[in-house]
């Protein structure tokens, strides 16, 4: 298995290219389904999570092409050959459950293995099953199965979520374009990845109004067409590249990058004290020269602060001049990395769903092991800027979320290789 091995201590100077959102090209990929046109995506990143969706939609049937090495997607689902998302794959990742409103809403029946992917709490997928319930389809749970049928068609229907799900909302949104009346989505998920797969539904001809806002309307259509679609940019790498010279020192240009997608975690970047300004070209950000001040921060569906960024965030306040508190209110399990940053010498007490750390002046190079998506980036961020040698193993996890991590940070001069085997 890959290591990455990080000499820390170098400030970082260049440009950083930001890639296609991760989670929106997984939410944009199953929306091939809906149609028996082609869709194309451009801009996709290449990622293990993207062929993890590419094996699925390749095992019902759906023709995927990886153009461009792998930056264009050419999907069509012409005729599918199986309604069953196997075990095998889905486990692999939990956006894997994005099939299931396509399907039902294409076919009639769907047979989708509960999902696994990061160990970052038990993460149910009630809000899904119960919202396409709702829309008719009749759920059967068996051997760790959904058996979903909705032999008359999806009707529309007034979906109200209890609390904002990112993968419910396009779940739901993605099978209402297809069903027979109008959908209403309340407290629907904000997200930019939303947004972006309605603008994709709707150059496929969706009727869809309020994506962006927390009621989504769509008015059911009888066929959807092909569309090609540019995937936006991935916020999360873009934050994760924030960190980089704000812990590092030195300065970056993110190319790409834009404030709106990363407005609240910018904020709290610059309460600790890091430049953050908006450039035609992309967000460039640099240390001051002074010290990383102690912020607060909580996390909270879009437009807050991400949980994806919760873990990076906390490994720059490791060296902040004072405490910091951070509350994690999305995921139950989410400070997996923390006992990985006190194997480097960070200070951070976990009571519940808060976490305290205690700055401290240097961080330790150590070996570190990755536990899941973002905490391996977090680990990554750490070796940037600890004294001495850092290794971090299990970096599948790292390669299903970052595409090419050491290349575009020692393309900045950081000192970091990647040791195969
Ligand atoms: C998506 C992102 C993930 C991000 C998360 C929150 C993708 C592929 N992944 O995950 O990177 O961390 O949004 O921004 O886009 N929940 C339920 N029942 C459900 C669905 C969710 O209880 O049916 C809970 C979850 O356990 C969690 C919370 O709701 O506590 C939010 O999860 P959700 O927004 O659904 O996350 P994902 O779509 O899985």
């Amino acid at each position: 298995m890959d290591r990455i091995i990080v000499r820390g201590g170098a400030p970082l100077s260049g440009r950083i290219a930001i890639g296609g959102a991760k989670n929106a090209c997984l939410a944009l990929m199953p929306a091939a389904l809906l149609t028996e046109e082609p869709l194309t995506l451009t801009n996709a990143p290449r990622l293990a999570d993207i062929r993890t969706m590419t094996e699925l939609l390749a095992s019902l049937g759906v023709e995927v092409a990886a153009l461009q090495g792998g930056r264009v997607l050419a999907l069509a689902a012409h005729g599918l050959s199986s309604h069953l998302a196997h075990y095998d794959i889905v486990r692999k990742m939990r956006a894997s459950i994005l099939v299931l409103g396509p399907l039902l809403a294409r076919e009639g029946r769907a047979v989708v293995s509960l999902p696994g992917g990061c160990a970052i709490g038990a993460r149910p997928v009630d809000l899904h099953l119960k919202g396409l319930e709702a829309m008719g389809a009749v759920m059967d749970l068996r051997e760790g199965y959904v058996h979903a049928e909705a032999p008359g068609g999806l009707r529309g229907a007034r979906v109200a979520f209890p609390f904002v799900s990112v993968g419910a909302t396009e779940n739901i949104l993605m099978a209402a374009t297809l069903a027979k009346g109008t959908t209403v989505l309340e407290n629907a998920a904000k997200e930019p990845e939303i947004v972006d797969l309605a603008r994709c539904l709707r150059a496929m001809g969706a009727h869809i109004e309020g994506e962006g806002t927390g009621t989504i309307t769509v008015e059911g259509v009888d066929r959807l067409g092909g569309a090609t679609h540019r995937v936006a940019p991935d916020r999360i790498e873009l934050g994760t590249y924030m960190i980089a010279p704000a812990i590092a020192g030195g300065e970056v240009l993110l190319e790409g990058g834009r404030r709106d997608l990363v407005a609240a975690f910018a904020e709290r970047l610059e309460a600790a004290d890091v430049e953050v300004s908006e450039e035609p070209e992309g967000l460039r950000v640099r240390r001051k020269n002074g010290v990383i001040r102690p912020v607060d921060i909580s996390t909270a569906p879009f437009p807050g602060f991400p949980t994806d960024l919760q873990a990076q965030m906390m490994t720059l306040l490791t060296l902040a001049d004072g405490k910091s508190r951070i509350e994690e209110t999305i995921f139950e399990n989410r400070f997996m990395h923390v006992p990985e940053l006190a194997r480097m010498g960070a200070r951070i007490e976990v009571e519940g769903g808060v976490a305290t750390v205690s700055g401290v002046s240097a961080l330790k190079g150590a070996p570190v092991m990755a536990s899941d998506l973002r905490a391996s980036a977090s680990l990554v961020l750490a070796g940037l800027a600890a004294e001495g040698e850092t290794v971090v193993s299990r970096v599948y996890h790292l390669d299903r979320g970052y595409e090419r991590v050491e290349e575009k940070l020692s393309a900045c001069g950081a000192r970091i290789e990647r040791i195969g085997g």
